[in-house]
């Protein structure tokens, strides 16, 4: 699990996850008195909105990232919601279960899906529905392309040795089969392109895409290394997102 997440400035910068939380919550079917999971709630935004879902209701927020909890306890205060610092593959809840559960822009960052689902079915009611998106086959092709490149420079190679990019972009097909395996009923999974702008591009690369390969070069060399990816890359920086989308019952 990536650890160099910095819940302040994803905070700020994560507007394009934040936009495409919206759109996946909207599939989500709420009475408004439910207890819902939000699986890697990072630093609050989506949470926020399903709160204003939940008049009746509460959130169990989960994260593994004591940064983005951080910034979510602060934005979310006072709000009817657990906070839970824990990694999803071991989530826990102690015997309750959830009446749905969501998820954006989390579920690429963990490899073992078949376990992620397995857990998740756990934390649910019989009926229960999961809600999710995250990063798909095909996301960030362009982009994790030219950083491969870069990476391979003398300059930065030496400190990336051994490291193997950690993000899993899924396809459908077995995403559907992997919840079926899992135990949940009426899986459907699809994918959708969905390129983005961002308005500063290094801030964005270095705190939202990039984050686990500068987690293994020293400070100084992190700059030039996100300058580097971007050099290499059309103008204006399109980051070439595309994501999957999951909806199942338990
Ligand atoms: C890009 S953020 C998404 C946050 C929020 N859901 C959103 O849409 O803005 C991904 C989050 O997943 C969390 N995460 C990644 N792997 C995890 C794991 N195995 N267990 C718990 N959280 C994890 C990260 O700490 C991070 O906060």
């Amino acid at each position: 699990m990536s650890r160099a997440w910095d819940g302040r400035t994803y905070d700020r910068v994560g507007t394009p996850q934040a936009e495409w939380g919206r759109a996946v919550l909207e599939r989500l079917e709420l009475a408004g008195d439910e207890t819902v999971l939000d699986a890697g709630c990072g630093s609050g935004r989506v949470t926020e909105m399903l709160l204003e879902r939940l008049p009746r209701g509460r959130v169990i927020a989960v994260d593994g990232s004591a940064s983005m909890l951080d910034a979510a306890r602060e934005r979310l205060a006072g709000r009817p919601v657990e906070f839970v610092e824990a990694d999803l593959l071991a989530l826990d809840l102690g015997g309750r279960t959830v009446d749905a559960v969501l998820s954006t822009a989390t579920f690429h960052w963990i490899t073992d899906h078949a376990r992620l689902f397995a857990r998740l079915h756990a934390a649910l009611r019989p009926g229960g529905r999961l809600v999710a998106q995250c990063g798909g086959r095909g996301n960030l092709d362009r982009v994790l392309a030219r950083t491969a490149g870069v990476a391979a420079d003398p300059a930065y190679a030496p400190h990336l040795v051994g490291f193997v990019d950690p993000h899993r972009f899924a396809d459908a097909p077995e995403t559907e089969e992997l919840l079926r395996g899992a135990g949940f009923a009426a899986a459907r999974a699809w994918l959708q392109e969905a390129p983005v702008h961002p308005p500063e591009p290094p801030v964005f690369l270095s705190s939202v895409i990039l984050t686990a390969w500068l987690e293994h070069l020293p400070e100084d060399l992190r700059g030039p290394f996100v300058d580097a990816v971007l050099a290499g890359l059309p103008e204006p920086f399109e980051a070439d997102y595309v994501r999957l989308n999951l909806d199942a019952v338990a």
